[in-house]
């Protein structure tokens, strides 16, 4: 079987080889386990990504909503994607008639399954553009139900015309795995009274992934640490700006890329079945060649990774709405400008099979020329730092890597709008401790991934955009595999993880903030037999702090099996005791003071 089949395909093929399966299982958690039917007859089980709520600007307009696709994938796995013609609703044709900006578009994807079955990846695209990455829930005999929203204004330009909606979403039906997943997928778009002063989203976005007919997502599938996949297109010769939007997804043997040991630990105990080249890994994106950026992504778990009782029903952090990551190319445009193809390609560092990657280049185009011109000033990417210190004895050791990467770019443009020099910068940094005790039967994960980006926008007068971003993720992983008889065996695990970022941006558009902290913690037991999970319990906690220019929203759930503890959240930004940042950054004076406050 193909690899393609998302975080399931191993336990499939484990099925068929119980030996390889208890290799595997000795030294690493299972991925993706699939948790044994209960026997009462609850109704459908809700089950959500914790995500602050996406609200419309005030005094805007709507919703006007339109479904896009209604699919059913049964025995989708290596068969075309579910497609439906998209034509642009008739209310946003109207709107743009009367000079109503677009205030916000909301793209939702609810969805259905009942009975048995594995975690899938899917992707929805538009014209090829990828518009969400996904995980689906597993499903319960009785049924369960989710959604995911996504905020997708900043597709407004693909919006706007029409195309093709594609939604891939490999499964696979038989006896055993009955889940077939009903899905809607619907567009929700509001209006603001006038158009807006500044446009922010890009006039032209351009696919960086696969076209169709494919029997398979759109997405490239890198399969090794040599596997560069690249498109070649031509961008309008009178681009201003550009960024490329990237979307990651790891699976089958790097679906735990973070837990992998390198190689010489799994040669020296015979481990053919462990997947290794250690546990760093990261996107490098290329233009002709050359790194204009990397990604160092944030490590989702999806539904039935480390133990499925811990995903039901609060999801692992990004697993329904994967992250997506930004790479401002702006200072590379001077080389593009030409009219010409160029090459856009995706490589991922040691990576094992496989890796779904793709991007959206957004671009902004000069309305009042037909050519900008443009040039790179200067360019640094020194490469990786990479430095693994192992040692071990037998199937016990310690491994700790470490790694960073910096890279800053700085280019002009010229456009009729002035000339613009734009610098764009990415520091990253990397520690991860890998640690085997009890003969390998214990693994004890911990990862801090941090990363630094910016951006400094001039022209001959004023800065125009002068913005920073910093993502800290930092995992801790716990597993400990104990009473194996035969295809049986136990797994206590724990899982803390998370997202910490802060934004902000500052220039002519004026100043905003956000920051957010976003917290899992999670503990489970499991008694696995054959890969089934025959009884066990998961209990989650979840912590979601999120203040900004924008709003605050603050949520504390709890879960166990399936039940909700508890579940507070709030979204005022008075609350002091949710938000050590700042009260009321609604407000303009307050957001000032704050701003005055920080310099
Ligand atoms: C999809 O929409 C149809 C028609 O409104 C509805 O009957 C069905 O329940 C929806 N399915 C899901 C999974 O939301
Ligand atoms: C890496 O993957 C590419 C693309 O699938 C393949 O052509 C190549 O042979 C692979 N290289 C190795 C060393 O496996
Ligand atoms: C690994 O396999 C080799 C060759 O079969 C054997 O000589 C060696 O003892 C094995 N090592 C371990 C740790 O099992
Ligand atoms: C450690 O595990 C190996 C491989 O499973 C096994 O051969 C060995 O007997 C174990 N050693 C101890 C001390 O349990
Ligand atoms: C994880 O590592 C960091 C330093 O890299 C350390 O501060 C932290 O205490 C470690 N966490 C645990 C639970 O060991
Ligand atoms: C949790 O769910 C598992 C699997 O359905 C079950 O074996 C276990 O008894 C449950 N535990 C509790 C405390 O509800
Ligand atoms: C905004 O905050 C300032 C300072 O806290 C306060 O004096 C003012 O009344 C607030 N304005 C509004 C509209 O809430």
């Amino acid at each position: 079987m193909a690899p393609s089949a998302a975080s399931s395909i191993l336990l499939l093929l484990a099925l068929l080889h119980p030996a390889a399966a208890a290799a595997r299982h000795r030294h690493r958690l299972a991925a993706s386990l699939r948790a044994a039917p209960p026997d009462a007859s609850p109704p459908p089980t809700t089950f959500f990504e914790v995500d602050r709520p996406i609200r419309p600007p005030r005094g805007s307009a709507g919703p006007c909503s339109a479904l896009l696709l209604s699919g059913t994938f049964g025995a989708t796995y290596g068969r075309p994607p579910a497609t439906a013609a998209y034509a642009p609703p008739a209310c946003l044709g109207a709107a743009r008639a009367r000079g109503a900006g677009l205030a916000l578009a909301v793209l939702e994807w609810s969805a259905d399954c009942r009975g048995r079955q594995f975690d899938r990846i899917f992707g929805v695209w538009l014209a090829g553009a990828e518009l969400l990455r996904s995980c689906t829930a597993e499903p319960r005999p009785n049924g369960i139900l989710w959604s995911v929203s996504r905020d997708v204004t900043r597709y407004a330009a693909l919006l706007a015309e029409p195309g093709e909606v594609a939604v891939y979403l490999g499964n696979l039906v038989d006896k055993t795995y009955t889940g077939v997943y009903h899905a809607n997928l619907t567009l929700h778009l509001y209006f603001h009274a006038a158009p807006p002063q500044q446009q922010q989203q890009a006039d032209l976005i351009l696919p960086i992934s696969r076209s169709l007919p494919l029997n398979d997502g759109q997405w490239f599938a890198i399969q090794n640490s040599t596997d560069v996949q690249s498109k070649r297109l031509a961008i309008p010769s009178k681009t201003y700006r550009a960024v490329l939007e990237v979307f990651v997804s790891f699976h089958s043997n790097d679906e735990f890329w973070y837990t992998n040991p390198p190689n010489d630990y799994i040669q020296a105990n015979n481990l053919s079945n462990v997947p290794g080249n250690g546990a760093f890994r990261e996107v490098v994106a290329r233009v002709d060649g050359e790194v204009v950026g990397a990604v160092w992504p944030f490590t989702v778990i999806y539904t039935g990774g480390v133990n499925p009782l811990l995903w039901r029903p609060i999801t692992g952090i990004g697993s329904f709405n994967l992250p997506t990551y930004d790479i401002e190319i702006t200072p590379f445009l001077g080389k593009l400008l030409d009219g010409k193809e160029h090459d856009f390609g995706f490589g991922v560092t040691d990576a094992l099979d496989v890796w779904y990657i793709d991007a959206n280049l957004h671009l902004w185009l000069d309305h009042k020329s037909e050519k900008t011109t443009g040039s790179l000033l200067s360019y640094d990417a020194s490469g990786l730092d990479y430095n693994v210190n192992s040692e071990f004895s037998g199937l016990d050791g310690q491994f700790v890597t470490s790694a960073s990467r910096h890279m800053s770019a700085t280019g002009w443009v010229k456009s009729s709008y002035g000339e613009v020099t734009t610098t764009f910068y990415q520091r990253f940094s990397y520690e991860n401790s890998n640690v085997f005790r009890k003969n390998g039967t214990v693994q004890i994960v911990n990862q801090t991934i941090d990363a630094k980006s910016g951006i400094f926008a001039k022209d001959a007068s004023s800065v125009l955009l002068s913005g920073e971003f910093h993502e800290v993720f930092p995992l801790y992983l716990y597993t400990g595999t104990s009473d194996k008889v035969g295809d049986e065996y136990s797994l206590d695990s724990l899982v803390k993880f998370g997202i910490n970022e802060k934004k902000t941006s500052g220039g002519k558009l004026g100043f905003s903030f956000n920051s957010l902290q976003n917290a899992q913690s999670a503990r489970g037991t499991m008694r696995v037999k054959k890969n089934l999970v025959v009884s066990g319990l998961g209990k989650t906690d979840q912590v979601y702090k999120y203040v900004g220019t924008d709003g605050c929203y603050f949520r504390d759930v709890s879960s166990r099996n399936y039940t909700i503890l508890f579940d507070r959240s709030d979204d005022s930004c008075s609350k002091g005791a949710y938000s050590g940042a700042s009260t009321k950054l609604n407000n303009q004076s307050a957001r000032r003071k704050l701003l005055v406050n920080k310099l």
